[in-house]
């Protein structure tokens, strides 16, 4: 059982006291930290004068000493229970001073101060700063910050915090001290501090009003090469946000540190963002293209936290979305501008309509603002993230970008300075539009994915067409039932020639539950594109024919629309494989397939990312996702046929095609280059399926002249999963000597054996795990190993002797002592059972009772586990 209590959105209530300023002085000692605060403290106007003072203290905090005005606290005065100290009778104006010691070296959990690999640093956001200090540790407190930090010289060179350094000195005994001043007011989930012996790359950037910034990105001297790509990243990205939005950075110095013990991938705290080492690092020698742009976009994402999030910051935990899925929105607008918008928008809906839309049918399934909690880190999820984006860009769909752009200006201009509400965000959008969006801020408070139902007639004597909309939402947790959502919908209207018919692409509002929409003057019975460029995060049914589809694959007017098309017609076909599988029949391929698959091998119009994207099959887990009942085997064996018989049927044309992607021009990070690897490593996937000594040596060919990490991490992964069993051994191997000292090479190297779809992987993890590059307090290690068997090799996660559900729970039992964050994540795959058949249920609910009979379970892992029983 957890002692925590559930929290409540409609319980809020604003503080009692504002803290006007914050010093703070840490001693940083081997064995322990010492930590003095000293608060300048004033009551809230209007606030009940015998109101107490909340501060918030995490259990593993001591508490040395309190003194109020000077004098130590009376013991009448203050009072401790569960995570909150309350101090009674208090002037309306006072100082606090507060020590207390902390035990970084200790801190497995990795929130609040910890070591990583000699390194000192903090992960505050979102409850993180009361493992601290004593504090009032809730993002409406807004203070101003000065740091003092006090450490060892040559054990901990640098020395740094929020703002700018406005002070230093040496102490006896080797000692130095560094102040850092924030002038920004900002809440304690923003804090930071770093201490350690790190290089640095520097560069600086000129706003556009003339102001020179220090830009400075900070790790361990062996990664110094890996940050100009990091560098390059964020002076776009300040550049970007001048332009698109207007916003200008706002201290002299912007700092950025890599550590290897990262619970999330990065944060934005104010002036020091600390990352993790997987989304900063960067080398054309041990980065894959994918991480290449991840660096890229969580660059970007937190650099630009720094208007939405720490400027205007959130209320309360329940408005994580406000600054999450605006500043998601953001991010992927700038990366679309950076490449491609289809490829981009490709990417996201992937993630969303698999990881997002199960989550959102699973146990854990909540609003964009969720109404409740008990820990507020299992809510940092795809819904609050992905679909709260989804939910900024409807806005931006309904208003225009010129609207959306006064709305955003509004935003900034009226709650600079502020904690706000997802409301506060959505009236500036009303205010500026004119429009009435009350009913569109159901998206924010209504969980679940709806369904959007269409269909069509078309009345040949009036040369009239309908279209008729029907929308409904599944019952989530929070209610069972639902009412009807404000939901642009894209749609156009192409001729049978494939020609969009003049004045029929529009964006049309669906707000009622149904409702019809004519066209006139049509001359002939169109063919509808729907939901273009996936303009509303649902679930499309329209009984398009196969044939249908096939022709929306080469002349839908929308990019994103003609991927779909492709993906849909294969989606049918794996759906009807694995019907056959389920009956026991023999597997045979559709020519309708083949032909498509053919046309696009073929074209020379479409481009080769694109073409890389329209030739990879649907996947494993949106299959999965798509099921009523989830069968592992008959997914992995339907969609493992379809791509050998693709790769047979059109064998001549793969190798064509990899031949024509082989270049010896050396490694570019463009986007004409990233599309070439992209579609090389797609043709050799398909290859290699075929079990073929030849092309067995054209994989190894290309691990060996690769520059680059993008074609050799490929060429692995297809040996590693293949049936050459000795080849994999010693590619592996191979890999393994060559990158044995590069920690995210290694993740790579750990990964693909976890996900290899052969039998035995459970045996081969638990060799991984005992592997000496192994390590299981970094959680990049615990997701390359555990994260990906568990979410990445189903026919071997979900085994029907319940061992790989037996060992997920093992893991979670021991991580959730040492760091419940990562244990609750990783338990999501057991959550999800109630979408399996019923031995596998069976199974899978015995696990989680089991983790649920622990008597210490962390609040985490304890309200995963009970809510998804
Ligand atoms: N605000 C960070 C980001 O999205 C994420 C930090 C989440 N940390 C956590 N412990 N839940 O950029
Ligand atoms: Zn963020």
């Amino acid at each position: 059982m957890s002692q925590k209590p559930v929290i409540y959105l409609k319980d809020y209530q604003a503080p009692a006291y504002q803290i006007l300023t914050t010093d703070l002085r840490f001693e940083l000692n081997t064995e322990e930290t010492l930590v003095t605060s000293h608060l300048r403290i004033v009551r809230a106007e209007g606030a009940d004068t015998q109101a107490p003072l909340q501060l918030h203290g995490h259990e593993s905090v001591e508490l040395i000493s309190l003194t109020l005005d000077g004098q130590p606290l009376a013991a009448q005065q203050w009072q401790r229970e569960g995570e909150l100290l309350s101090l009674q009778a208090l002037p309306a104006e006072f100082e606090l001073i507060c020590v207390t010691r902390i035990h970084p070296a200790q801190n497995t959990a990795l929130e609040g101060l910890y070591l990583s690999d000699g390194i000192y640093a903090t992960q505050c956001e979102a409850e993180g700063f009361r493992r601290i200090t004593f504090f009032p540790d809730r993002p409406d407190v807004m203070s101003v910050f000065t740091t003092t930090l006090i450490a060892d010289q040559s054990q901990y060179p640098i020395l740094l915090s929020n703002g700018n350094p406005i002070a230093q000195g040496e102490l006896e005994g080797g000692r130095h001290w560094v102040t850092w001043q924030d002038p920004h007011p900002k809440p304690a989930y923003l804090f930071a501090l770093v201490a350690g012996n790190l290089s640095k790359f520097e560069d600086h950037f000129t706003t556009v009003s003339g102001r020179k910034v220090l830009l400075q990105i900070y790790a361990e001297a062996k990664d110094l090469d890996k940050l100009a790509y990091a560098m390059d990243s964020l002076k776009r990205a300040m550049q970007w946000d001048e332009e698109v939005y207007g916003r200008e950075y706002d201290l002299d110095i912007y700092m950025i540190v890599a550590v290897d013990f990262f619970n999330m991938g990065a944060m934005e705290n104010k002036g020091l963002n600390i990352f993790n080492t997987a989304c900063v690092l960067a080398h054309p020698r041990t980065t894959t293209d994918a991480a290449f742009q991840r660096v890229e976009s969580v660059v970007a994402h937190e650099y630009f936290h720094n208007w939405s999030g720490n400027r205007v910051t959130c209320r309360d935990w329940f408005q994580l979305s406000l600054k999450e899925g605006f500043t998601v929105f953001r991010d992927q607008c700038f990366s679309a501008d950076m490449h491609s918008e289809t490829l981009k928008r490709v990417e996201e809906v992937s993630m969303l309509r698999t990881a997002q839309f199960a989550e959102d049918a699973g146990p854990m399934a909540h609003p964009v603002r969720p109404e409740s909690f008990i820990e507020i880190s299992n809510f940092y999820t795809l819904t609050v993230y992905e679909k709260g984006a989804e939910v900024v860009r409807m806005l931006h769909t309904l208003l225009g970008p010129e609207l959306f752009r006064q709305g955003t200006d509004l935003y900034f201009a009226r709650h600079d300075g502020q904690a706000v509400t997802t409301d506060d965000f959505v009236q500036a959008m009303a205010d500026v539009s004119g429009r009435d969006l009350s009913q569109f801020k159901r998206w924010y408070s209504q969980a679940g994915t709806p369904r959007l139902q269409v269909r069509d007639e078309y009345d040949a004597a009036q040369q009239i067409y309908r279209l008729r909309l029907k929308q409904s939402c599944p019952a989530t947790p929070e209610a069972a039932e639902k009412l009807p959502f404000h939901m642009p919908v894209k749609i156009s209207l192409l001729d049978d020639e494939g020609a969009l018919i003049p004045g029929t692409q529009q964006v049309l509002e669906l707000t009622a539950a149904e409702q019809v929409f004519e066209f006139t003057q049509i001359q002939a019975q169109p063919l509808p594109s729907l939901l273009q460029g996936f303009s509303a995060p649902v679930k499309l049914d329209y009984p398009y024919t196969d044939a249908q589809l096939a022709f929306l694959s080469k002349h839908d007017n929308d990019g994103f629309n003609r991927w779909e098309a492709g993906q849909q017609l294969a989606v049918r076909l794996l759906q009807r494989l694995i019907a056959d599988y389920q009956a026991g029949k023999p597997f045979s391929l559709e020519a309708r397939l083949v032909e498509v698959w053919s046309s696009i091998l073929e074209d020379e119009q479409i481009d080769p990312a694109m073409k890389s994207l329209l030739l990879t099959l649907p996947s494993e887990a949106y299959l999965s996702e798509l099921a009523e009942v989830i069968d592992p085997d008959a997914i992995h064996q339907a969609r493992r046929f379809l791509r050998q018989a693709l790769a047979q049927a059109l064998e001549a044309q793969w190798l064509n095609l990899w031949t024509a992607m082989d270049s010896e021009a050396a490694y570019q990070p463009t986007r004409e280059e990233i599309a070439r690897r992209s579609l090389k490593n797609t043709c050799l996937g398909y290859l290699m399926t075929l079990d073929n000594a030849a092309y067995l040596a054209l994989a190894e060919s290309q691990f060996n002249a690769a520059d680059n990490m993008t074609e050799q991490q490929a060429a692995l992964m297809a040996v590693a999963h293949s049936n050459f069993s000795d080849s994999a051994a010693a590619l592996l191997d191979e890999f393994f000597h060559q990158w044995q000292h590069e920690s995210l090479v290694m993740n790579q190297w750990l990964g693909i054996q976890a996900s290899d779809p052969k039998p035995g992987a459970l045996a081969r993890v638990e060799l991984l795990r005992q592997h000496p590059i192994y390590d299981a307090r970094n959680p990049n290690k615990l997701r390359a190993v555990i994260g990906t068997f568990c979410q990445q090799n189903p026919v071997n996660f979900h085994a029907l002797d319940g061992q790989g559900y037996a060992f997920l729970a093992d893991r979670i039992l021991e991580l959730d002592r040492q760091n419940p964050q990562i244990a609750s994540r990783l338990l999501t795959p057991l959550t999800r059972w109630r979408k399996y058949d019923a031995q596998r249920q069976q199974l899978m609910q015995a696990q989680l009772q089991r983790i649920l009979q622990e008597p210490n379970l962390s609040g985490d892992v304890y309200e995963v586990a009970s809510k998804s029983v």
